[in-house]
């Protein structure tokens, strides 16, 4: 049996494609394997979002050359694909940096892996056009399956933030249909799916077509998703503030499968700097925006992304970032230092901040967000919290799952509670993770 090896790094739209990239080769005769000194195919799915993300790739390559040499020298072939955004990015480039690469695949191509590879054998493949076909019509059916998942509903951005070089390696917003979404969502309820993530870089720009013919929001979808037998839980990731339509915001008091958690970027509180970010809002929009969610729903957990040390960026600009992050109150929360990367406009920008003042910035603003993850952490002590059991935990006769608010939870009891809800109390907040004791008299959610 030939053994195919995926990793996976960046963003949960990166995660999904890895486990579509598996399903293609496991329709192939495949399995999947961990080891990876086992692997007749190594897929290495690759991030470009910041330099250090794209430059693990070819230390990873490094690794790779090494391992590729020694299996040859048992008698063993071994294939190594580069997928994902580096990929898209560099293209052929990849080729001449790392000549241990056989084929080198974009995110609207991992369809065709099954022909690449074979092609691969006479002569190493690129293979970075968008394509005509819809790579979705190609996969086959979802082979790894737990109680929660990840369905890609929109994929591309059209915003193109200065920083970003998500558009072009993503390209246009594109979504697919309702109908589509639907039947990949049925299956893995069936699976045994319990809560599904509707992801895309830009998920609540969704406008698919609905079941009628006519154009669906991402509520229209989360409606007929929530519908279907076996959903539990519903979330989506990642937005844009200035797609928070009206009808979604609603959605966060009226849809009852809809969990109390928003990630909603922002990026910075200062607004001279949102404006060079092209982000095409202010931070009081933005506060005004996340009043008005916690209209409908006051106990939502929320969570962003920040950079710090943008082009320009003044002490006093940082600052406001720190202000509104205070105003807000974050239940968890990535920041980043700038990074400038190639190709986007901010790249080409000649007023950078030093890095001793980016590293300052950054340590400052993760004291404060920490300080308020802990706190967020710590309010659910005492209190008794629906957990989705998902796995069996670090220690046996453990098994660990999520709240609502997406916080992580330990606790004892049997592995055939996976895939159920079941009341915990919490007794004790990690900083990452919550323990506690499953109610015993209460009934179990089914
Ligand atoms: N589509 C999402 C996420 C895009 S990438 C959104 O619009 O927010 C995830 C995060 O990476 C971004 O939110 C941003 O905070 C960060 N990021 C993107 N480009 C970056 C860069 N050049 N340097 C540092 N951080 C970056
Ligand atoms: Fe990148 Fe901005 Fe698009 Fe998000 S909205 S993917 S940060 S360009
Ligand atoms: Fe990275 Fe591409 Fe996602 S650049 S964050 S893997 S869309």
């Amino acid at each position: 049996m030939k053994k195919a090896f995926v990793k996976s790094y960046g963003c949960q739209m990166n995660a999904y494609d890895a486990t579509r990239m598996a399903d293609v080769l496991g329709a192939e005769g495949y399995t999947a394997t961990e080891t990876v000194e086992e692997a007749d195919v190594v897929i290495l799915n690759t991030c470009h979002i910041r330099e250090k993300a794209a430059d693990k790739v070819y230390s990873e390559l490094g690794r790779l050359r090494v391992l590729k040499g020694e299996r040859a020298q048992a008698g063993q072939d071994t294939r190594i694909v580069v997928a994902g955004c580096v990929a898209q990015a560099e293209g052929a480039e990849i080729l001449s940096r790392a000549p241990t690469v056989d084929v080198v695949v974009g995110p609207q191509n991992y369809h065709r892996l099954p022909d690449l590879l074979a092609r691969s054998r006479t002569k190493r493949v690129v293979d970075t056009e968008f394509p005509v076909e819809d790579k979705f019509d190609h996969l086959p059916a979802r082979r790894t399956l737990g109680a929660t998942a990840f369905l890609t509903v929109q994929e591309g951005c059209d915003k193109f933030c200065a920083f970003c070089v998500v558009p072009y390696t993503r390209g246009a917003e594109v979504s697919r249909s309702v109908a589509a979404i639907r039947a990949e969502a049925e299956k893995l309820l069936q699976g045994g799916a319990r809560e599904i993530t509707l992801i895309g870089q830009n998920v609540n720009a969704y406008h698919g077509v609905g079941l009628d013919g006519g154009a669906a929001t991402l509520p229209d979808l989360m409606r007929v998703i929530a519908d279907l037998p076996g959903l539990l839980r519903l979330r989506y990731t990642t937005s844009h503030p200035n797609d928070m339509a009206p009808d979604l915001v609603a959605a966060h008091g009226d849809l009852p499968a809809l969990m109390p958690f928003l990630h909603l970027p922002v990026q910075s509180g200062s607004d001279r700097v949102l404006k060079a970010m092209n982000r095409k809002h202010t931070a009081d929009a933005y506060r005004a925006l996340i009043a008005d969610v916690r209209a409908v729903r006051p106990d939502i957990a929320l969570s962003s992304d920040f950079i710090v040390g943008f082009p320009g960026e003044t002490e006093a600009e940082f600052e406001e970032t720190l202000r509104l992050v205070s105003d807000i109150g974050f239940a968890s929360a990535y920041s980043f230092k700038y990074s400038p990367r190639p190709g986007t406009p901010a790249a080409e920008w000649a007023d950078a901040v030093p890095e001793d003042v980016k590293n300052r910035r950054l340590q400052a603003l993760q004291t404060l967000l920490d300080a308020q993850r802990h706190a967020f952490n710590a309010s659910f002590v005492g209190a008794t919290v629906d957990v989705l059991v998902e796995k069996a935990g670090r220690h046996p006769g453990q098994v660990a799952g999520k709240t609502p608010h997406l916080l992580p939870v330990q606790f004892d009891a049997p592995t055939s509670t996976i895939g159920t809800v079941v009341p915990v109390r919490i007794v004790r907040a990690g900083s990452n993770s919550l323990f506690g004791e499953a109610v015993a008299d209460a009934a179990v959610a089914a």
